[in-house]
């Protein structure tokens, strides 16, 4: 994690720092600071809390300069302060570094350089890097590129680092190995940062860095690129995407409301060419390019971290239930270390909304090496995971910038019912008939998403009465268990209320003894998917006077009756259910977050994009 942002130009370098680590904060938010080369003084300020913090410090001090890096940080190497924030100097103050990423053999490396009287003033390990580059710099006497070369070949783990020298006002060197870097292209100036946003507004040119890269980024002068192996390579300039609207707020309070709203138009962009209601068809080009490695493959293993692994869950509810090929669910953080079994014939489904989750990529680079079919769903257009997968579809949810993940999540859920139909179908397990009431339904979950987004007043005026809760149960069957799962997490994640998902049936197994008149208990309960079972599961709730808010499809009465509090949602297929009931769910945790005063969009120890293990 962690967000990276560099200039070099003719512009004033801070003001775009500042608005590019604003961009940037949902990558990291508990420290940051800021370098600035101004004729012969490099000025680092920096400040422990947000961005806004940094503003606030750095205003009141000198912030000229058209060469700068910039960094907002999530901590691994000693506590969020002041001291540990980045950038870091070097012993002699001539080089100051920032870093994403975390350097693994760090403390022979400290070691080493205090054998040769380097001191330390924090606990990071990017103060290290740092003081390892001037060793080679001035051991070596090179230049910094090849100071930043040299050091890096000594080092084990990710990174992306960026450094600048006073004594060199023209060039900023920036390198990456597992952590994202993207350079924007302008007249004569450079961009650099974690991700496009910080640049959108400024370039649509970029060249994504790739694995073991050095950059140097030079006033009028072309892009050289080297590795770290020192081969030369030649940068491929890519044009970008993005829009400045799908960047902010746009009238709502905080970008997870926003994004939960989208939701409509969000699944409409997925299906957007692939779900075709005149031809009564499903076409996703992934599944077409590939449809052999899918139609020979005798397993998928689909894997994946945080929501993603709870879409993957409902991704093989689907699978399994149209095509009939068995479907593995994996943690990629466990998947990368079991030493799994891994077969030529297996395809390995790799989910992730950023494309740069450390884990997942790593679960795909193992799967590779072992022979696997490579397939990614992402969201974010030329990240890691895409780039480093045989094929794949994009989930085009648009940028989500609310840590808490939602319309990734309904986009994810699309794309896996589209791969699940179409591999169904040419199986010949799925029937025609049951294929097209299945189009039909998916082409009317936008509009249905729209009904259930009515209901948002309602549920933000009975979520404050939950502001008193600790823990919170999330009930639900087949393919409303992850759904649960999901529902569990978004309160988790946002409110700091302790919150399981269970299988309703599984809950007699153990979390029954924790019902009581304190426990709020969250049932999906919808007409399509195992009702009778889980209303019986509800009765044994109310027997022990637990609290049911309950989701319910539009009709239902029996349920509702027994609730305190429920959400009704349109009827639908039951593999749809699950983007239709985590609606509610997510406004749920919403609102009894807004009401608790937490920060939505930044919830404490938290990051978007997890590019550490
Ligand atoms: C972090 C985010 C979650 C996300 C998970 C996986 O923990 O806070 O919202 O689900 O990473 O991220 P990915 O980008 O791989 O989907």
């Amino acid at each position: 994690m962690c967000g990276i942002v560099g200039y070099i130009g003719n512009k004033q370098a801070y003001p775009i720092l500042i608005k590019g680590l604003q961009r940037l904060e949902y990558r990291g938010y508990d420290s940051a600071g800021i370098a600035l080369l101004n004729g012969d003084k490099l000025n680092i300020y920096k400040t422990k809390g947000k961005v806004s913090d940094l503003k606030r410090f750095a205003e009141q001090q000198d912030v000229h300069g058209t060469v700068g890096i910039a960094h907002t940080r999530w901590a691994t190497h000693g506590e969020p302060n002041q001291v540990n924030a980045h950038p870091h100097y070097s012993e002699s103050e001539e080089l100051a570094l920032i870093h994403n990423g975390i350097i693994e053999n760090y403390s022979v490396l400290k070691q080493g350089l205090k054998e040769h009287g380097y001191s330390f003033k924090s606990e990071t390990d990017t103060e290290v890097l740092v003081q390892l580059i001037e060793f080679f710099k001035k051991t070596n006497n090179v230049d910094l590129f090849t100071a930043v070369q040299l050091a890096l070949n000594q080092v084990v783990g990710a990174y992306a680092i960026a450094i600048i020298e006073r004594n060199q006002p023209d060039i900023i060197v920036a390198a990456r190995k597992g952590s994202p870097l993207v350079v924007g292209i302008g007249e004569d100036e450079y961009f650099l940062a974690s991700d496009a946003t910080p640049i959108i507004e400024y370039t649509d040119k970029v060249v994504y860095i790739g694995e073991e890269e050095i950059v140097a980024l030079r006033r009028d002068k072309q892009l050289k690129i080297k590795t770290i192996a020192n081969v030369e390579k030649t940068p491929d300039v890519k044009k970008l995407e993005l829009t400045l609207s799908q960047l902010e707020k746009g009238g709502f309070p905080h970008f997870m409301l926003k994004e939960i709203f989208e939701q409509p138009k969000t699944l409409s962009d997925s299906m957007r060419g692939r779900v075709n209601i005149e031809e009564n068809n499903i076409t996703l080009s992934g599944f077409i390019d590939n449809r052999e490695k899918f139609m020979n493959a005798k397993r998928i293993i689909i894997t994946a971290c945080g929501t993603s692994w709870h879409s993957a869950l409902i991704g093989k509810y689907a699978i399994e239930e149209f095509a009939r090929v068995p479907v593995e669910v994996e943690y990629s953080s466990e998947f990368r270390y079991r030493k799994p079994v891994i077969n030529q014939e297996d395809i390995v489904i790799a989910i992730s909304q950023s494309g740069e989750t450390a884990d997942t990529l790593a679960a795909v680079e193992l799967a590779k090496s072992k022979g696997a079919f490579i397939f990614g769903i992402c969201n974010v257009v030329g990240s890691s995971i895409p780039r480093n997968t045989h094929s794949g579809c994009y989930t085009h949810a648009g940028p989500e910038i609310g840590v808490a993940s939602t319309k990734a999540f309904t986009a994810q859920v699309t794309v896996l019912t589209m791969l699940a139909m179409m591999l169904g179908k040419e199986k010949g397990f799925l029937s025609q008939d049951r294929y097209l009431k299945i189009v039909h339904e998916l082409a009317r979950i936008p509009d249905k998403i729209s009904e259930i987004l009515k209901q948002n007043d309602h549920i933000a005026q009975f979520a404050k009465t939950y502001t008193y809760a600790q823990n919170f149960i999330y009930l639900g069957r087949g393919y409303n268990f992850p759904v649960a799962l999901e529902g569990a997490l978004k309160l988790k994640e946002i409110s700091y209320i302790h919150a399981e998902g269970y299988p309703a049936a599984e809950m007699k197994h153990g979390p029954i003894a924790l019902i009581s008149q304190e426990m709020p208990v969250v049932v999906i309960a919808s007409s399509a998917g195992m009702y009778e079972k889980v209303v019986s599961n509800i009765q044994e709730i109310k027997a022990r006077k637990g609290r049911i808010i309950s989701i319910v499809t539009e009709g239902d009465s029996v349920v509702k009756n027994m609730s305190d509090y429920s959400i009704s949602i349109p009827d639908t297929e039951e593999c749809l259910v699950p983007l239709l009931a985590v609606i509610p769910l997510q406004l749920l945790a919403y609102h009894i977050a807004v009401a608790k005063g937490c920060d939505v969009d930044q919830p404490r120890n938290l990051a978007k994009s997890v590019t550490v293990e």
